[in-house]
């Protein structure tokens, strides 16, 4: 929400919107927690991933004291908030690459990663995130630095303790201003290979991704590994004493994203006995169909592999992927079943703004992008700017979003949270409903939960158990009505929460979601 007009959200226009996630009656959004993106000053070469400066505000979303007036606003209400912690590089503007870059005897020079190359050429082969090269020439220490993503986006050198410090102390600054922890950006990249060794390639068969409008196109492609640039064993440590600052205050927790690994390389953030990330992101359904079969396989294999004691957290969408009603190309009864199944999954649910809503990603004019992955690969959907167009509030100008000009088009007018509030049978009313539903159930919230067969193969069924609670959730994935078999697990128990205004006893409705109280 933009407060001053200049078409981009800020601070004192997401303060004005808190009540809308949480007044602590049923007609809010009613959650629990808030990850802020990016808000630190940055030359924004990358949505506010590339920081300049990670002890302020950028004034375009506007000052500390608004920062302290939406913290407090958010403590009133019981909404914790997490900062988006971006550790693994600085912006190239940030003093310390602005030092570290003049000379090799600069006492900052050492806080990123630097190499003399062979013959003028990069020392390895490893490759930017963003394509090309990952190294890029400075030509006052003749050397190369490290970038997995954007030039301008430096890695810092994790090898360095000072660095650490500073980094231990960032977070502590933020604690002290009263934030409850951090999402931290890319946390299996920290620390990379000494010797610098190549990464090996695989080839691969592209398999067509859901939302791909290619679907038929399987071309075999060269993929680098990053066995040398993620996951070093040295990064686990890092993340150890990252964690003993978290400890330092009793109820801060970060969540962690570990990108491009297998469900049993990303599991292992947790440490051993929780000693790493409290929360790691599970992305796994991102590259899969939405189908029971399919998301079953991810639940039970996240289940199955879970540390003692660790809390998975789940995603369908977020800043970086194509949003989940577009992926899959959702009805609204469909998109309610993947909220149903978000929020009542052992877990934390992080729902990416507007997902209540069951908003889909915006098409844009190639004019208007202002991801660099996107200008880069314009048409093909790999942009990023389709998923974060601005949330449209009300029907007046620009969805209510701002009296000036949007920074990107708003999304979807026709649909909003005035629209959407009144009307009992829309997206957001009912992730409302099943939000406060959840909050009062320790089963829902708290429970462990088993993966039970349900009345067909199409349909997700699982029982969630608390000490006081026992219940099973039954989520219909397909359009077909699917009937209840009399005697079967699911046939006698009593429905205490659906989507269909009179749940039947012998049916699901396509695309129901279900939850029954279980015989104990
Ligand atoms: C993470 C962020 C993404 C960003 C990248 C580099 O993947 O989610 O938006 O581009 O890191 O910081």
């Amino acid at each position: 929400m933009d407060s001053n007009g200049d078409g981009v959200g800020d601070l004192p226009g997401l303060t004005s919107k808190l009540d809308v996630l949480r007044d602590g009656t049923p007609s809010s959004l009613g959650i629990e927690g808030l990850w802020l993106s990016p808000v630190y000053p940055s030359p924004n070469r990358d949505f506010g991933y590339d920081i300049s400066d990670y002890s302020s505000i950028d004034p375009v979303y506007g000052t500390m004291e608004d920062f302290d007036r939406l913290m407090a606003g958010a403590r009133a209400r019981g909404i914790h908030l997490i900062m988006d912690l971006v550790v693994n590089h600085s912006s190239t503007e940030h003093p310390w690459f602005r030092q570290a870059r003049t000379s090799r005897e600069n006492p900052f020079h050492d806080y990123y990663l630097w190499s003399d190359g062979t013959n003028g050429k990069p020392p390895n082969n490893w490759g930017s995130t963003f394509g090309g090269s990952a190294w890029e020439w400075n030509e006052q220490t003749h050397e190369f630095y490290l970038h997995s993503f954007l030039k301008e986006q430096a890695d810092l050198n994790w090898r360095n303790h000072r660095l650490r410090e500073e980094i231990h102390d960032i977070m502590r600054f933020w604690m002290n201003r009263g934030v409850d922890g951090f999402r931290l950006d890319v946390a299996n990249y920290y620390v990379k290979d000494a010797q610098l060794r190549d990464n090996a390639h695989e080839v691969v068969i592209t398999q067509p991704m859901p939302g791909n409008p290619s679907k038929t196109l399987y071309i075999p492609m060269s993929r680098e590994v990053y066995d040398h640039t993620v996951d070093q064993p040295e990064t686990h440590d890092a993340l150890r004493e990252m964690r003993g600052v978290i400890d330092e205050k009793p109820g801060h927790m970060m969540v962690g994203e570990i990108a491009q690994r297998t469900q049993g390389q990303v599991l292992s953030y947790y440490g051993d006995g929780d000693s790493e990330l409290n929360l790691v992101f599970n992305f796994f359904f991102f590259v899969r169909h939405f189908r029971a079969k399919d998301f079953r396989d991810i639940i039970q294999r996240t289940l199955d592999l879970l540390p003692e004691g660790a809390w998975p957290a789940w995603v369908l969408s977020n800043h970086d992927v194509v949003r989940a009603v577009s992926r899959y190309h959702c009805s609204p009864p469909m998109t309610k079943s993947m909220i149903g199944l978000l929020l009542t999954l052992k877990g934390t649910p992080f729902l990416y703004n507007g997902e209540e809503l069951g908003l889909a990603n915006t098409p844009l004019l190639r004019k208007l992008l202002q991801d660099p992955v996107g200008k880069r690969y314009w048409p093909l959907p790999v942009g990023r700017d389709g998923e974060r167009t601005p949330m449209p509030w009300d029907d007046t100008a620009n969805a209510g979003f701002t009296t000036g000009v949007p920074w990107l088009p708003v999304s979807a007018p026709a649909m909003s949270y005035s629209t959407e509030s009144a009307d009992p049978t829309s997206v957001l009313s009912f992730t409302r409903r099943l939000s406060w539903f959840r909050s009062h159930h320790s089963a829902l919230n708290a429970g462990d939960m088993s993966i039970v067969a349900g009345p067909s193969d199409t349909c997700l069924c699982f029982t969630r158990t608390s000490s006081a609670e026992h219940m099973t959730i039954t989520i219909n994935l397909s359009d077909q009505t699917v009937a209840i078999p009399r005697g079967s697990f699911t046939s006698d128990q009593i429905p205490l929460f659906s989507t269909e205004e009179q749940p039947s006893m012998d049916s699901l409705a396509p695309w129901e979601v279900r939850i029954a109280a279980a015989p104990a």
